[in-house]
């Protein structure tokens, strides 16, 4: 059946590409993340899991950040609130982080974090666990788990047929550049269901960690520390 299998082909932009590519890239991706409410998730989830009167303060550490955008509409977001939220991006790619405009950039791979055991009091990912395979997902999630003080928050494409139409049809009536269409796509296509990262969680030993389904189209990992 359609998407009952998980696709495990690169995305053009897993590898190096000209900078003016990946600005590009970049820009659809803000787009996107806006008209799908990308940041809802956590700060949802945050303020549920810590209790409102504990996040006034917060140091964050966002995987997978890319141009640090997460980071930047969610301290935003928090100030509106009267609250310091305080976000460190780390990712691979030391490109996108350039285009941050953050001084807290970690270039660093999300599988082996240079962090010392509970560095930041949440541990956030957006559309970042899709890239990764069966192995490297458990590897992700405990080093999340570790250098997490309170929290962790994951939220992820969920693969499923409505989400794949629903963007392929956007695609159709909007212009997007053609390879981050071809991506975006493809993400879909390497998402992971609920019922898999539930697993994948438990390989990483998170047996308390929450998986469920968030408006049709995203998968949401959550899980507290004691
Ligand atoms: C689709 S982008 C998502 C960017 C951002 N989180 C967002 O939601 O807008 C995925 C990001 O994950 C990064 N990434 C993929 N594998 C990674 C790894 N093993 N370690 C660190 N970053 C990784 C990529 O470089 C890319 O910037």
């Amino acid at each position: 059946m359609f998407l009952s299998r998980r696709a495990t082909q690169a995305e053009y932009f897993d590898a190096e590409r000209p900078l003016a590519e990946l600005q590009q890239f970049y820009q659809a991706l803000a787009s996107i993340n806006a008209l799908f409410l990308v940041s809802e998730p956590f700060q949802r989830y945050i303020p549920r899991l810590l209790g409102q009167e504990n996040v006034r303060q917060l140091s964050l550490l966002d995987l997978g950040a890319g141009d640090g955008s997460l980071g930047h509409s969610l301290t935003n977001w928090a100030a509106r609130r009267g609250w310091a939220w305080r976000v460190v991006n780390v990712d691979l790619n030391v490109s996108a982080l350039g285009l941050s405009g953050s001084r807290l950039n970690v270039a660093a791979s999300v599988v082996a974090l240079p962090f010392q055991d509970r560095s930041f009091d949440v541990v956030i990912a957006s559309q970042m666990t899709h890239h990764l395979n069966e192995v490297d997902v458990p590897r992700h999630l405990s080093e999340a788990w570790r250098v997490a003080r309170r929290a962790i928050v994951i939220s992820d494409l969920h693969r499923n047929a409505a989400l794949y139409c629903g963007l392929w049809i956007l695609f159709l009536v909007t212009r997007f550049p053609h390879s981050f269409r071809t991506d975006a796509l493809l993400s879909v296509k390497r998402g992971w269901r609920i019922s898999e990262l539930g697993e994948l969680a438990r390989n990483a030993g998170l047996s308390g960690a929450r998986t469920s389904l968030y408006f049709g189209s995203r998968v949401v990992l959550q899980a507290r520390k004691s």
